[in-house]
């Protein structure tokens, strides 16, 4: 090819949006002025290409960017990054499976869809408090390197009342237009509000428009829902979720290596494990890991670098009193 060909074949490729193709007819020209002896010019031109090939692929693993809500909608959602990661949670075999493969799904939602599939994206997540369902939507934005919209429902009803459905509304719009987790949280609100007499129609008018939108919803868009309280939900729900996952209190093991885990900075080996670990019966991953922290402070106020068994009997000793 003549240079002039060379130069109508990359305003081609400009004019298509097609970078790949521009990359590659440089690419072209590089060879051509290799082959007329210009070494020095080809090596500068697959340089550029190589920058321009590594800039896109840093881009393409940056996360898309937030779009902030505006107007009624910001008072709705409260948008972030969230770079928790599922290998900071320590979890039961089984439910680390299950989230890894929404996890697998999401990544592949292009490959799937070329298929006729859909990914599992509707997600409910029930557990007592401080078991990680919180923790689980950030992982979930974090590993998909989508942004997090949280959306209380609590604040949505009691906000909005008279208007919920319309509100609800436009966080589904938001959906279709935004793909990220929008997690909705304290979901059992809408469960719960049923119970007092002067909102009933309100919170049936609520839940069934949110069943609908739920039902509707076609959108690349993850929707976690969240509650500590799944007997006030409405079975027809349930359907409505292509996944319902379950969290429980930890047992021993996995409270130890919550433990561990949250004291990694320190030496704990020689601990009395057994001993420790029987302590957390009855306490939620969250006191534990504060419990961790607790103890971790003692040590380090002490001036000492490593955090002893008393260090940790009693940090979880306090938190059973203040949450008994
Ligand atoms: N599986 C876990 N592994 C490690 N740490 C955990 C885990 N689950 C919870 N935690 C710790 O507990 C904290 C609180 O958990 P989280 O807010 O996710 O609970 P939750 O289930 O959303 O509770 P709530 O129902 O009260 O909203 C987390 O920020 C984290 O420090
Ligand atoms: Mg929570």
């Amino acid at each position: 090819m003549t240079a002039s060909k060379h130069l109508i074949a990359l305003l081609r490729s400009h004019i298509d949006g097609d970078n790949e193709q521009f990359l590659s007819v440089a690419m072209q020209v590089a060879a051509h002025e290799a082959r007329q002896g210009h070494g020095n010019l080809a090596q500068q031109l697959r340089d550029l290409v190589d920058e321009a090939r590594s800039r896109k692929a840093r881009r393409s693993n940056r996360p898309v960017p937030l779009a902030q809500p505006k107007g009624d909608l910001a008072a709705l959602v409260s948008a972030s990054y969230a770079d928790t990661r599922l290998s900071s949670m320590v979890l039961p075999e089984e439910l680390e499976q299950r989230l890894k493969r929404i996890i697998t799904e999401q990544r592949q939602h292009h490959l799937l869809t070329a298929h006729g599939l859909k990914p599992r994206r509707k997600i409910l997540l029930i557990g007592p408090p401080g078991a990680g369902k919180t923790m689980t939507a950030s992982a979930l934005a974090g590993e998909l390197t989508l942004p997090l919209f949280t959306v209380v429902f609590e604040a949505l009803i009691t906000r909005f009342m008279g208007e919920t459905a319309s509100k609800l509304r436009l966080v589904f719009d938001a959906m279709a237009e935004t793909r990220g987790v929008y997690f909705f949280d304290e979901f059992d609100a809408i469960g719960a509000r049923r119970a007092e007499r002067n909102d009933v129609g309100e919170i049936r008018r609520v839940l069934n428009s949110f069943l609908q939108f739920l039902e509707n919803d076609e959108s690349d868009s993850l929707i976690v829902a969240a509650t500590n309280h799944p007997e006030l939900l409405d079975p027809a729900l349930f359907r409505r979720f292509d996944d319902v996952i379950h969290y429980d209190l930890p047992d021993v093991t996995i409270a130890e290596r919550i433990l561990k885990a949250r004291l990694a900075l320190f030496e704990t080996k020689g601990l009395p494990w057994k001993t420790i670990s029987k302590e957390t019966t009855g306490l939620s991953q969250a006191e534990i890991a504060r419990a961790a922290d607790e103890a971790a402070k003692r040590a380090i106020l002490s001036d000492r670098t490593t955090v002893t068994r008393d260090d940790l009997l009693a940090s979880l000793a306090e938190r059973k009193s203040t949450t008994q």
